[in-house]
């Protein structure tokens, strides 16, 4: 390394010590500070990756991760609060770029190669924009951080063109503007789409204006608020009651990156097994061992295509957590298998409530006791809550070595053959008291790398009790199975438990209104790191109309999970339940699309797994900016969305209403899902007022057999021949859905990647992805598929190549390999319903280029 360099690196790294030695952390909260008002700057030091503030007795310090990227921590009585985090990556907790200082008479600051940090001096406030201005985040004057004893709360402005998006799966609309929020993980069965909390706490949200995206995480696991423009019109605001002021903000431009740099922060979902996205049916419960079976059965002679039957609680002996009621299950071992040679999956629930059983050799609870490893009161005794089981006691997932214990009670229905686990009721979910959960003073052990270990009181940890739970299993899924993807559903969760489990939305309602709600609580999830989500289908409470399970069935098809769920005491939902043979059909149709759309779905989440770009996509993620001759997408739109980068689905926005509607699509080229047809893509809407707008899209009729859905122009689908569940290997050729662009020079792309959907082989390269693409030229349209990349062995031998638009058949047709094998002629089928010309080539496996002149 030259000297020069040498040096420079040596002075960073003495400013950097500087800075975080200078800034020492208490490694205990809360730390008492009665009244602290951050409202004027009184000294300042720039550091090498920032800039540290004092406000009177408090401390703000600000960091940048990386250019885009910036951490702001205040310690109110002149302590930086403990530099741990549950949610946080090592390696982005500890990643950090130089910055350049700014000074002047009234402000200091800094610039990264992204950002501007301005702190006005008097009365101090924090300016964050990026290098050509826009602002990214901007605190008031009028309104500084402010300590009340151990609560803060974070004021910002906000233009009345912002809007928010993210915080889980709460219920309301896309859009969090004129709505607040509270974050305290709740059992919230029966919720309402007014209901807050409920499950999950991930305190991350999106901000977006002007088609720039931004992203703040308060990194906070006590019960924390968030409040968009209710309390103030012009700002937004978050605050906790109790523990550390440490945010973050990420900034995009693009939504696209924001939601990726929040998967560099906080990690992504692991790709889950194939058989994930299959049809899983559930209910609370099914029993006896006869009625799964039954189920199982009935689900093959109806050819619903299905992969995962779900055992909910009545399978247990008296709901006690790791044992199987020999009664209703006398031969649960060889059922498990059965289910398996029917090509299903089983996934049971093991709540994390331990039955209080001592001296009854019930396993966990022996096991449990004797490696200590249950929460605590603050005597020093177990704590003892009621739930399902009757008296419970809990483990305390905040400690390593007690996350590992219970990771190993899986090692029994691993062995036979389980392949799924479901962590319900573990905000936790108390009976009996109040607070529907456990005391504020529970004690908790910390006992984990990069935290003091320490106790903590329940306020601390309700948050992130739920994540750690569904850490525990995944973890010990993989120590058990090492190769074998473990399959988790969580239902509480705390930012960055998508590194461990899927989730839904707990227990909706068999209404339009619940239906409706999906596609927000879906798309925030998304958002928010929770790709792999799913609501109850048909509903949890009550029992759905015909038309609305029908209805239902056919969303869901496009949704990431597709679990038909309901509670004890409701009607029979599964899809050949009350409704006339046409429901039937149609419900198996949609369920059928699923499978043929498998290759796109899985390739999808493939993608998501990478790179933390959901699976189901708000409009603006894709669409965020306004092309320069249209108006913009309407980013608030709650009753579409994409799913992966092509298809738009769009329902109706009240579901139940029979009234036409009108589908809002980006100004690009589309083409119908369903006849293949080129849209054009320019109607018109008729206001409220009588006025026409003209943002692109289409009106439609609605007709119960159709859910609209649309292609995006220049995109390429894969789909395979019908199978009925994913373990059958597709027979025929892999189905490549052409739908050219609108123009000459205009991308046309798509992929497929497939692997063994169980194992981490493809780690090692036995994985198969092909890329396509199509271009227009004067001549026709040319098709290409590249040589795969990757060892796994694909299941076609053709391609069914098909290209959609065409309203007349083909003139002529060649392809030749890329690998120098020479042109063919071919022949081509043409379909008039469906506006298709097909093209059957042989795929030698080293790619082809398919010429069509039509
Ligand atoms: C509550 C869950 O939300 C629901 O899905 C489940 O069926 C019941 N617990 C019973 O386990």
């Amino acid at each position: 390394m030259p000297r020069v360099k040498q040096f420079a690196f040596v002075v960073l790294g003495i400013l950097f010590l500087a800075a975080t030695t200078q800034a020492k952390f208490t490694a205990e909260t809360p730390q008492k500070s009665g009244f602290v008002r951050l409202d004027r700057v009184t000294a300042s030091r720039a550091t090498a990756i920032g800039i540290e503030i004092h406000s009177g007795p408090a401390v703000l310090q600000i960091t940048a991760l990386r250019d885009d990227v910036l951490r702001v921590r205040v310690g109110p009585a002149g302590q930086l609060p403990e530099d741990a985090s549950w949610a946080v990556l090592p390696a982005a907790h500890t990643s950090t770029v130089a910055v350049t200082a700014e000074n002047s008479s009234a402000s200091i600051g800094f610039k990264t190669a992204k950002l501007r940090v301005t702190i006005h001096r008097d009365p101090l406030e924090l300016h964050v924009t990026d290098l050509d201005g826009h602002v990214i985040a901007e605190q008031l004057a009028d309104r500084p951080i402010e300590y009340h004893g151990n609560s803060f709360r974070v004021y910002m402005k906000s233009p009345s063109d912002e809007h928010y998006f993210g915080l889980g799966d709460k219920p309301g609309p896309l859009d969090r503007r004129n709505e607040a929020f509270t974050d305290w993980n709740t059992d919230a069965f029966g919720w309402q789409e007014s209901t807050d909390p409920i499950y999950k706490s991930i305190p991350w949200f999106v901000t977006f204006n002007k088609g720039i995206a931004a992203g703040i995480f308060l990194d906070n696991t006590w019960r924390t608020s968030f409040d968009f423009n209710k309390e103030y019109r012009d700002a937004y605001s978050f605050g906790a009651e109790n523990g550390p002021l440490d945010y973050y903000i990420l900034y995009g431009p693009s939504p696209k990156t924001v939601v990726q740099s929040w998967a560099w922060l906080t990690g992504t979902t692991p790709l889950p097994p194939l058989w994930a996205f299959g049809f899983q049916q559930s209910r609370y419960s099914y029993y006896p061992e006869a009625e799964v079976r039954r189920i199982a059965s009935r689900m093959r002679s109806e050819r619903i295509p299905a992969d995962v039957l779900w055992l909910d609680i009545d399978y247990q002996q008296k709901n006690r957590p790791f044992t199987v009621d020999p009664e209703r299950f006398p031969t649960f071992d060889q059922m498990i298998k059965d289910l398996r040679a029917q090509h299903l999956h089983t996934v049971v629930i093991t709540d994390l409530h331990i039955a209080d059983l001592p001296n009854m050799h019930y396993k966990p609870y022996d096991e449990g006791t004797a490696g200590d490893h249950f929460v605590k009161n603050p005597d020093g005794s177990t704590y003892v809550g009621v739930v399902w089981p009757g008296k419970a006691v809990f483990p305390d997932f905040t400690q390593k070595q007690s996350r590992e214990w219970w990771g190993t009670l899986y090692s029994d229905f691993v062995s036979k053959g389980i392949a799924g686990f479901w962590n319900d009721m573990n905000e936790p979910a108390i009976f009996e008291v109040a607070s529907k959960t456990m005391p504020d003073d529970i004690q908790h052990r910390i006992e984990e790398p990069g935290f003091a270990t320490r106790t903590a009181n329940h306020l601390e940890i309700h948050n992130v009790f739920g994540m750690e739970n569904s850490r525990g299993t995944f973890e010990g899924l993989l120590k058990i199975a090492p190769d074998s993807r473990p399959f988790v559903m969580t239902r509480a969760s705390y930012a960055g438990g998508h590194r461990y489990a899927a989730t839904w939305t707990g227990d909706n309602s068999s209404t339009w209104n619940h239906l409706r709600q999906t596609t927000p609580q879906l798309l925030n999830l998304g958002l928010s790191g929770f790709s792999v989500a799913g609501a109850d289908v048909g509903g949890f409470a009550g029992s759905p109309q015909p038309e609305l399970l029908t209805r239902w069935l056919q969303l869901a098809a496009f949704q990431p999970i597709d679990r038909d769920h309901t509670a004890k005491g409701t009607n029979a939902q599964e899809p050949w339940e009350d409704g006339s043979p046409e429901d039937l059909n149609l419900r198996r149709r949609y369920i059928e699309e699923r499978y043929r759309l498998m290759p796109y779905l899985y390739t999808t989440a493939e993608e998501m797994s990478r790179t933390g770009l959901p699976i189901m996509r708000p409009l603006f993620l894709e669409f965020p900016g306004a092309p320069s001759d249209h108006q913009a997408i309407d980013p608030t739109i709650s009753n579409e969305f994409l799913l992966g980068h092509d298809l738009l689905i769009a329902h109706s926005p009240y579901p139940d209403e029979m009234d036409d509607l009108f589908v809002s699509l980006p100004a690009i080229g589309w083409y119908d899902y369903w006849t293949g047809a080129h849209i054009d893509g320019t109607g018109t809407r008729k206001n409220i007022d009588n006025s026409i707008s003209a943002p692109s899209g289409v009106h439609l009729h609605r007709s119960l057999d159709t859910l609209p859905v649309y292609v995006r122009a220049g995109a390429i689908v894969p789909q395979q021949p019908l199978v009925q569940s994913t373990d059958e290997k597709p027979e025929g050729p892999l189905t490549l859905r052409v739908y050219p662009p609108d123009g000459f020079n205009q991308d046309c792309s798509g992929s497929i990647y497939i692997d063994d959907g169980i194992s981490y082989a493809f780690r090692k390269g036995d994985f198969l992805r092909v890329n396509f693409t199509c271009r227009i030229t004067p001549q026709g349209l040319i098709v290409a598929v590249t040589a795969p990349t990757g060892t796994f062995t694909p299941w076609w031998k053709l391609f069914s190549v098909e290209v959609y638009g065409a309203t007349k058949p083909a003139i002529e047709a060649s392809y030749s390999g890329l690998d120098g094998s020479g042109v063919s002629p071919i022949s081509t089928s043409y379909d008039q319903e469906h506006h298709r010309i097909t093209a059957l080539v042989p795929d030698n496996g080293k790619g082809m280029e398919l010429k069509l002149a039509y």
